[in-house]
């Protein structure tokens, strides 16, 4: 048969009585019908073909459009992340307007989840809307437009949490299923689609609403939203832990590109955004009891973050299924903003700020570490942690504690003085250890008067954490680590082996910036390499799957033990005007292993991840491009 009669019957087929076949001359005003057309190909996906060229065998050209073929030629359609649990899905489609879907019912607890879940509601229709091109944007309906189904969704939720906790249940069922009004059917003039959310949790319905934007998509061909008719999806996550790690100290972000960041994370899922939100270079966190430490700290009043914007970001994150959750690294990786001691009578808070040759006491210009053994610092901190629980209320701290350097501390007498006090004359390695202790101890101190209770607390990889150090130092039922080594690192197997929760962000895969801010130039020379090149690309970072470290340690993999993982995208290289190429789509990567922690490889994906970088184009978010849009067009077809 000939391609162009089967395009038509194909349109027909979708119209079904429902879209009309005059959508096809609603295309792009003055344009003119395509020769093209794509087939369901068996072992490739959607293939670009004539429209006028014989059938091939294999080839099922059913939903002949670009869209309407990428919806319906595989299994799972092109949901990102892939649901985990059960997925099955109509090979059919209808045409739809968006504004007729509606919410029908919300069935909820209490009314702050019945109002975050219209809110998600209309993220959705806004991000449906974002997906229409300008050019189709507020065309007028016609008579048959009329017919298009009515989609009525309900929405049921089960408990009355509003924040999202480690704890939360983020899965959700998923049901839509399409009634064609026929002429039999005079009672009901109009086809519905009947859309039916069940989850324990806010967030695992607000997940479902994002499936949902998912199995519906803009063709161009046909100028017409289309949707999957039927659909059952069941879904839950591998790892509760599923996040991003943004540096806003080297280099700030504004908070509209932070939102951006936050959208795109809650098209893929991902839960945590890990803000870094301090460190030496600048100190853009307002502090309300501390001032002072943006006030010296920041780059420029502009480059902050003052409470009420951080306010507005953490509701907006709650909605979007993100919660935040604040880093202040200490001891080290401190130094502007904490200038004002001595002049205020408080003595030096920070050590070696700025201080040369760099390369003896940081990794990184500029240096500075806290005075741990000037008593004014605890005060100082716990108002920096009375402010960030008040503004975050996450259910985790992180507490940073990377790369400290002894060099500072062993030439400051204030600092050898008090270790001789101590009867710790030898300004030893464990000297220092025991000094970085007595610090991490005071400071949890602070922490957890802050927060009134003892919530877990999360620390990077470290000197502490080394061999024979984390059991010695640190309480395993308080600390989680986050792994920042390479993911083949001894120090991996110790940690589990000893019982600490573990959150994997190892820079061989995971550091978007070091992880994902690798592979550009030095930034500290002219070596054509940083430290951490080279580039990573998609497929490595869909690759390391956390549960496989485990197992190649020779260790069962216990679900409890590996929350999950982060990228992390330090900022040395990056700054609000081009960090979501960056970290998009390699975040997606990303989320569909934490998400789905698939079995299958990266080839298995790629159509699909073509496909939702598309998505993230079309939804406004600047993701970087993998391949030329050929591929897209021809699934299957770009291997080597
Ligand atoms: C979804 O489940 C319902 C109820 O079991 C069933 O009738 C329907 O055919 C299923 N739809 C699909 C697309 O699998
Ligand atoms: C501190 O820096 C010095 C000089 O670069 C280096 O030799 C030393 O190993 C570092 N110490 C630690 C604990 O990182
Ligand atoms: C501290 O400095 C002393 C004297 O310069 C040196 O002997 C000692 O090894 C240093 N300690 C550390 C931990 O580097
Ligand atoms: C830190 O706290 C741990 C656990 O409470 C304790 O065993 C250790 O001695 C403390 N270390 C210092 C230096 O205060
Ligand atoms: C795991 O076990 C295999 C087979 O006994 C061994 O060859 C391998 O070296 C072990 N790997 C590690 C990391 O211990």
């Amino acid at each position: 048969m000939d391609r162009k009669f089967l395009f038509f019957i194909g349109l027909l087929f979708i119209a079904d009585g429902v879209i009309a076949r005059e959508a096809v001359g609603q295309r792009q005003p003055g344009s003119q019908e395509s020769p093209w057309a794509w087939a369901c190909r068996t072992g490739r996906g959607c293939v670009k073909v004539a429209k006028d060229s014989p059938v091939e065998q294999g080839d099922d050209m059913s939903n002949p459009t670009l869209s309407g073929c990428k919806l319906t030629c595989n299994t799972e359609s092109v949901l990102w992340p892939k649901p985990r649990d059960a997925i099955s899905l109509s090979k059919t489609l209808v045409a739809f307007h968006p504004t007729d879907i509606r919410i029908s019912r919300i069935s909820a607890p209490n009314s702050e989840v019945k109002s975050l879940t219209n809110e998600a509601f209309l993220i959705f229709r806004n991000v449906i809307r974002k997906g229409i091109p300008e050019a189709f944007r507020g065309r007028k309906q016609t008579a048959r437009d009329q017919q298009r189904p009515q989609i009525e969704v309900q929405v049921s939720i089960v408990s009355g949490e509003t924040r999202l906790e480690m704890t939360t249940e983020e899965s959700y069922n998923l049901h839509v299923k399409t009634i064609f009004a026929t002429a039999a059917t005079p009672a009901a003039p109009r086809s519905t689609t009947s859309v039916s959310i069940t989850a324990m949790s806010f967030f695992g319905a607000r997940h479902a609403i994002e499936t949902l934007s998912q199995i519906m998509a803009w063709d161009d061909t046909l100028g017409s939203m289309l949707m999957l008719t039927d659909a059952n999806i069941s879904d839950s996550p591998a790892f509760v832990h599923r996040g991003l790690l943004i540096d806003t100290s080297r280099n700030y972000v504004s908070v509209p590109v932070i939102k951006k960041i936050i959208d795109a994370m809650s098209y893929d899922k991902l839960n945590v955004f890990h803000w870094h939100l301090t460190d030496t270079h600048s100190f853009p966190f307002v502090s309300t009891r501390e001032p002072r430490l943006a006030l010296y700290g920041a780059y420029s009043p502009a480059k902050v973050y003052r409470p009420e914007d951080i306010k507005e970001l953490v509701h907006y994150a709650t909605v979007r299924g993100v919660k935040i959750v604040p880093e202040f690294d200490a001891p080290a990786h401190v130094g502007s903003g904490w200038e004002w001691g001595e002049r205020a009578g408080m003595g030096q808070l920070a050590l070696c700020v700025n201080k040369e040759p760099w390369p003896t006491y940081c990794v990184e210009p500029p240096c500075g570490i806290l005075n741990p053994v000037n008593d004014n610092i605890y005060s100082v901190l716990s108002n920096i942690y009375q402010d960030m629980n008040d503004l975050f209320k996450s259910d985790i701290f992180h507490m940073g504690g990377d790369e400290v350097n002894f060099s500072c501390w062993n030439e400051t007498t204030e600092i050898t003085n008090w270790l001789k006090a101590r009867g710790r004359k030898d300004n030893s390695k464990e000297d220092f250890l025991y000094l970085w202790t007595h610090f991490q101890n005071r400071s949890l101190e602070e922490v957890d008067k802050a927060y009134g209770n003892k919530q877990p607390i999360v620390l990077w990889t470290s000197g502490l954490t080394e061999e024979g150090h984390a059991d010695k130092y640190l309480d395993k039922e308080r600390y989680i680590i986050q792994i920042w080594t390479t993911g083949t690192d001894q120090s991996i197997a110790q940690l589990y082996r000893q019982g600490f929760k573990l959150i994997m962000s190892n820079y061989d895969a995971w550091y978007v910036g070091k992880y994902f801010d690798c592979g550009y130039g030095q930034w500290v020379g002219e070596g054509p390499n940083n430290w951490c090149s080279p580039y990573i690309g998609w497929q490595k970072v869909y690759e390391n799957s956390p549960r496989k470290l485990i197992v190649n340690f020779n260790e069962t993999f216990n679900q409890k033990q590996i929350l999950g993982g982060e990228a992390a995208i330090w900022s040395e290289q990056v700054d609000g005007t081009t960090i979501e190429g960056k970290l998009w789509p390699r975040s997606s990567a990303l989320a569909e292993r934490l998400w789905t922690d698939p079995d299958t490889n990266w080839r298995v994906a790629e159509h699909r991840m073509n496909h939702h970088r598309e998505r993230l184009v079309q939804r406004g978010i600047q993701a970087d491009a993998l391949q030329p849009e050929w591929c897209h067009h021809n699934d299957g077809y770009c291997f080597l």
